[in-house]
C-alpha cells in the first residue's frame, strides 16, 4: 500500500511529504496547466524529483509510437526516477514495449478505464498501470470492479506491473480503492488533507488537551521537564 501525491505544486508537495506517508509523485498535462504559466517545464519536474525522492511520472503528448518515444527519451534521461506515462491506446503500448524492453525507460500507463486495458498494459511490460477511479465513474462503471478484477488477475499470473489508480475525487475513493487491490493510489493534495480530519478526532484531543490544561493549572500534576520551544526543521521535506 503506497499512497503518491497527484500534483505539480511545489508547496503541496512539500508539505505532503513532511507527513512521512508519501512515496512517489504523478503529474499530466493538465495538472502542469494549474502551475502558474512561463516556466520552465524541465526545471519545474527536477525540483519535483528532487524533493520526492521516489518515482516521479511525467506524461507525453505526443500521439504516435516515434514521437511518444522519442518524448520518453528526453524526459526520462533527465533523471533516474522519472517514470515515463503513455496514454493506453496501440501507438502507445508499441511506445511501452519499446521503452521498456529496449530502452531502459519505466513506463505508466495511463488512462486506464477498464480491465481489458490494464491486461494489454501489462502484458506490454509496464512498470504501471493507472486506472482512474473518477473518469470510470463518470461514465456509469463502477471502478471498484476495474481494480478488483486487475488486482485479482495480475497477483494470480504473477505480473510484476503496479497498480495505481488516479483520478481520485473523494477520501472514500481512496478507501475503496485499496480495499479493491490498488498497490498506489495517486492523491490530490486537498483530499490528502481531508484524510486527516475527522471531527470526533479534533474533538476527542480537545477534550484530552483541555484536561491536561486545567490540571496543570491546578497545580494537579507537576512536569519535570519542559516542552523545548518550538523551532524544528522537517528533515523530511528540507523547509516546509
Ligand atoms: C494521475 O495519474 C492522473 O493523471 C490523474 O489522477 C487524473 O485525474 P483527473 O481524472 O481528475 O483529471
Amino acid at each position: 500500500m503506497e499512497l503518491y501525491i497527484d500534483t505539480a505544486n511545489i508547496q503541496e508537495i512539500k508539505e505532503a511529504l513532511s507527513w512521512g506517508c508519501i512515496t512517489g509523485a504523478t503529474t499530466n498535462p493538465k495538472i502542469m496547466s494549474n502551475e502558474k504559466g512561463g516556466y520552465s517545464f524541465k526545471d519545474k519536474i527536477l525540483e519535483i524529483v528532487g524533493l520526492v525522492k521516489e518515482p516521479v511520472s511525467v506524461e507525453v503528448t505526443e500521439e504516435d509510437f516515434q514521437g511518444m518515444v522519442g518524448e520518453a527519451k528526453i524526459y526520462s534521461s533527465w533523471h533516474e526516477n522519472i517514470v515515463i506515462k503513455i496514454p493506453m491506446g496501440i501507438e502507445g503500448l508499441k511506445a511501452v514495449a519499446q521503452l521498456e524492453k529496449y530502452e531502459n525507460v519505466k513506463t505508466n500507463v495511463t488512462a486506464i478505464m477498464a480491465t481489458n486495458q490494464a491486461i494489454l498494459a501489462a502484458l506490454s511490460g509496464a512498470s504501471y498501470a493507472s486506472i482512474f477511479y473518477g473518469r470510470i465513474s463518470d461514465m456509469g462503471y463502477d471502478p471498484v470492479g476495474v481494480i478488483k478484477e486487475t488486482s485479482a488477475l495480475y497477483k494470480e499470473l504473477n505480473i510484476g506491473t503496479k497498480l495505481i489508480v488516479g483520478s481520485i475525487r473523494t477520501i472514500l475513493d481512496v478507501n475503496k480503492a485499496f480495499i479493491a487491490g490498488a498497490d498506489i493510489v495517486t492523491v490530490p493534495f486537498p483530499i490528502l488533507k481531508k484524510m486527516t480530519q475527522n471531527p470526533k478526532t479534533e474533538e476527542t484531543i480537545k477534550e484530552f488537551n483541555s484536561i491536561w490544561k486545567e490540571m496543570k493549572e491546578k497545580g494537579l500534576i507537576r512536569l519535570d521537564q519542559e516542552i523545548p520551544a518550538r523551532k524544528l526543521t522537517f528533515a523530511l521535506a528540507n523547509e516546509v
